[in-house]
């Protein structure tokens, strides 16, 4: 190793044949890019390293699901369909730390500074301290981190529209998104700046171009949300410093994004009792217990093959649910299209809303409306046998806090689980099966399709 210029190599004697390789320092709590004489170090498992320190955007819905703040040296992407909202989050979030006393660079390809200006001054953030720079050129934009050592964040929006001279493809390509992501990662963490990076979404619901970005950054997190509707839910997908089942509720309003504190009461707030086809479930995301409302419409179609259109909600999951419906309790629904829509555009991927789902579609066949004051949770099985889910208490608890009289759970094992507390207000219906479900949703009417009723 030659620690500076020499024209000579000594160990082989040759002429101008060395090349610099500028070695990175080390970054606090991450992998050390140095080595002694090409050898690696190993470490035993022991040993104390103290919980990565956080920076708090001051954002709660924002720092729950980055697992408790911004980690220094860190990097974050943060993807979604154009126009939900993430150049907003990220200008708030950086206007946040910036008001925090925190040093905040704000870098745009897409947009001017004054559209980016315009856009604080809706958000009513123009007097936030922040540095803004619109810039593409990846060399510009490294050069000039060096006049900024106590930067305490970067934004970068989008990694789609940096570029850098050394890679020979359009700007968005798969190598240049690599290139530049992989020239602001060091960056990131040689300086120790937290380092935030927009990225698009393609059709099929990748992170544009590279899936590889997700691999090379710690967090990734996808902004979500139906552009119909003022929720954006911002979901944790990979966190190397945290949970990943977290989620952050925002409300898009005209003075930017709010957080909503309480999503059960914002997605239950525009449900209508006393319909039928619509039940609600008590389901859990992340640390927390959200009560979404299921519906279901079901029209027939006696003729061609019938359509199964699901919204927020698994389409496989939905066709096995129907099929046991069928087989198992005899509802008939082969010839009708099934509509699935979780209100409010959440999207549920956990298998405790079958009970929910199941609910809300015999209901939509019985046309009898689920009782408005009772909530769902339960896993169906393929004999539809019901399955217990997990925190079974805070979902309950949840129900009762919103001011629901009943819940219906599948039955607790003899002698398997633990005892569970439940809230006084409420009163628990457990059932063993899809046939019981079929009972307390309809109150004794019979479901049209069902058997027995032609
Ligand atoms: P934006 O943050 O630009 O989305 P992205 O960066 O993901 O493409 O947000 C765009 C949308 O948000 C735009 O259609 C208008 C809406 N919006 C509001 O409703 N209220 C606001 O205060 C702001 C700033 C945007
Ligand atoms: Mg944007």
């Amino acid at each position: 190793m030659f620690p500076k210029w020499a024209g000579k190599c000594e160990a082989c004697g040759g002429w101008n044949t060395l090349e610099e390789s500028v070695v990175a320092k080390a970054t606090p709590g991450g992998m050390k890019a140095t080595s002694k004489a090409g050898k690696i170090e190993f470490f035993g498992l022991a040993g104390v390293n103290p919980p990565p320190p956080r920076v708090p955007t001051t954002i709660a819905e924002f720092d729950r699901v980055l697992g408790g703040g911004l980690v220094p040296a860190s990097v974050v992407l943060v993807g979604g369909d154009p126009g939900i909202g993430k150049s907003t989050l990220l200008l708030q979030a950086g206007a946040a730390l910036g008001r925090a006393g925190k040093r905040v660079l704000y870098i745009s390809g897409e947009e001017s500074i004054d559209q980016i200006r315009l856009r604080a001054a809706r958000l009513g953030l123009t007097q936030a301290p922040m540095d803004l720079a619109a810039a593409t050129q990846l060399g510009d934009i490294l050069a000039s981190f060096a006049q900024f050592p106590d930067a305490a964040l970067v934004v970068i929006d989008s990694i789609q529209t940096m570029w850098t001279d050394g890679v020979d493809s359009a700007p968005g390509s798969v190598t240049q998104v690599r290139a530049a992501a992989f020239e602001l990662i060091r960056a990131a963490k040689t300086q120790g700046f937290a380092l935030m990076l927009v990225g698009h979404v393609t059709k099929e619901g990748n992170l544009a171009g590279p899936r590889v970005l997700e691999h090379m950054v710690d967090v990734v997190l996808h902004f979500e949300g139906d552009r119909g509707h003022q929720f954006r839910i911002l979901r944790g997908v990979k966190n190397r410093f945290g949970a990943t089942d977290e989620i952050g509720v925002f409300e898009m309003t005209g003075g930017g994004l709010a957080q909503v504190a309480n999503p059960s009461a914002l997605f239950l707030a525009e449900r209508r009792g006393n319909v039928s086809g619509s039940a609600v479930f008590a389901g859990l995301e992340g640390s927390r217990p959200v009560l979404v409302e299921i519906q279901a419409l079901l029209a027939p179609n006696p003729g061609g093959s019938p359509r199964r259109s699901v919204i927020g909600w698994d389409s496989g999951r939905l066709s096995m649910l129907l099929a046991v419906l069928e087989t198992r309790c005899g509802l008939k629904l082969a010839t009708n299209d099934v509509y699935l829509n979780v209100a409010g555009g959440l999207r549920v991927g956990e298998p405790a809303a079958d009970l929910a789902v199941a609910a809300a579609l015999i209901s939509a066949a019985s046309d009898v409306p689920t009782d408005p004051q009772m909530v769902f949770f339960g896993e169906i099985g393929l004999s539809g046998e019901l399955r217990q889910v997990a925190q079974a208490e805070l979902r309950l608890k949840e129900a009762a806090k919103l001011g629901f009289a009943a819940a219906v759970s599948p039955k607790r094992v003899a002698g398997g689980a633990a005892k569970i507390s439940v809230p006084a207000s409420l009163r628990l219906v457990e059932i063993g099966h899809l046939t019981d479900l079929v009972a307390v949703v309809t109150r004794g009417a019979k479901p049209k399709g069902s058997g027995d009723v032609k």
